[in-house]
């Protein structure tokens, strides 16, 4: 999906979004929704459950691996909560992907047992994958096929048609996955995505947002700022004033003594997203924003 990760998202793009969806809902028994466990509520895309009706649907809380256990514990019990089909994920090694199988069937049980009363046992269920760019969809999608994946038809003048690329034991997943998009439009929303790299940067300016993420991690997470950039646990100020301590801790100068902000800034971000700092969840359940 490298082509999709740079999207602006425009009504017209929706429109086509949500006719494609609503299209290839027709054809599956479920649909996976895959979540980004760092941030289960930004990585959400508002509309979904509108657009997929009463199609039963399986949560997937991917890259859980760079997550906070403790908290994907909690987000696992939030979303069970709320009646849904929970599992987590690491599409990039595969760990947690055995659940997928049993997790589906246990989700379309009525629909597997009536499918077996009619005689159709051996029917696949089939299912369509959906996320926000760079959630992992593409990394899932051949992480589960193990290779197999079925290759697209590109030469001119040939439809290319949805395929199906079968998966563990009779489960089949639509080839293309349906890229959502994200709710950029709340400022909040647009930052955690922004802090995850799942957004492109040039939206926001790099030192403003570096300098929100550290001020969040000292809240949420300072023993690993204490550990990895020296910044003391009682450390107070503003999120550029952080910076500016991280940046002299790090020996990021510039002639004159002067802190290296913007170095900084790039490295925090970039060691954010290559998980340098420890498995780290920027949003919990429960907090006023995590209402439904
Ligand atoms: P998309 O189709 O939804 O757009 O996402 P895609 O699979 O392309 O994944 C986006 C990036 O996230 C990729 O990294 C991918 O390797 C990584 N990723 C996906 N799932 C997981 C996961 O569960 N854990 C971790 N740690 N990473 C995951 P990339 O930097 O674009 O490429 P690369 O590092 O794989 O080369």
């Amino acid at each position: 999906m490298e082509d999709m990760k740079d999207i602006q998202w425009f009504p017209g793009h929706m429109a086509k979004t949500r006719r494609m969806i609503t299209k290839s809902l027709s054809l599956v028994d479920a649909v996976a929704e895959l979540l980004d466990a760092r941030v289960p509520l930004s990585s959400r895309n508002p509309e979904l459950g509108r657009m997929t009706g009463r199609k039963p649907r399986l949560v997937i809380l991917n890259k859980a691996d760079m997550a906070d256990p403790n908290l994907t514990a909690q987000w696992l019990q939030y979303f069970r909560k709320q009646g849904a089909a929970v599992i987590t994920a690491d599409s990039k090694s595969g760990k947690g992907l055995k659940q997928f199988e049993p997790a589906l069937r246990t989700l379309l049980q009525p629909q597997l047992a009536a499918y077996a009363a009619k005689g159709m046992k051996g029917r696949p269920i089939r299912v369509m994958i959906l996320g926000i760019p760079n959630v992992g969809k593409s990394s899932l999608i051949n992480r589960l096929a193990g290779g197999k994946r079925a290759k697209a038809e590109d030469r001119a003048g040939v439809t290319r048609t949805q395929q199906w690329i079968r998966v563990a034991n009779g489960v089949e997943l639509l080839d293309t996955p349906g890229v959502l998009w994200p709710k950029l439009d709340d400022q909040e929303v647009a930052c955690r995505l922004a802090f995850t790299g799942a957004i492109r940067d040039s939206i926001l300016d790099q030192e403003a947002l570096a300098a929100k993420l550290l001020r969040l991690l000292h809240e949420e997470y300072p023993q690993a700022l204490l550990e990895r950039y020296k910044i003391p646990l009682d450390a107070e100020g503003s999120g550029f004033d952080l910076l500016e301590m991280m940046a002299r801790n790090r020996s990021m100068l510039l002639s004159g003594g002067v802190a290296n902000i913007e170095r900084a800034a790039i490295t925090l971000l970039d060691e954010f997203r290559a998980a340098k700092l420890g498995r780290i969840t920027l949003e919990r359940p429960y907090a006023e924003e995590a209402t439904p």
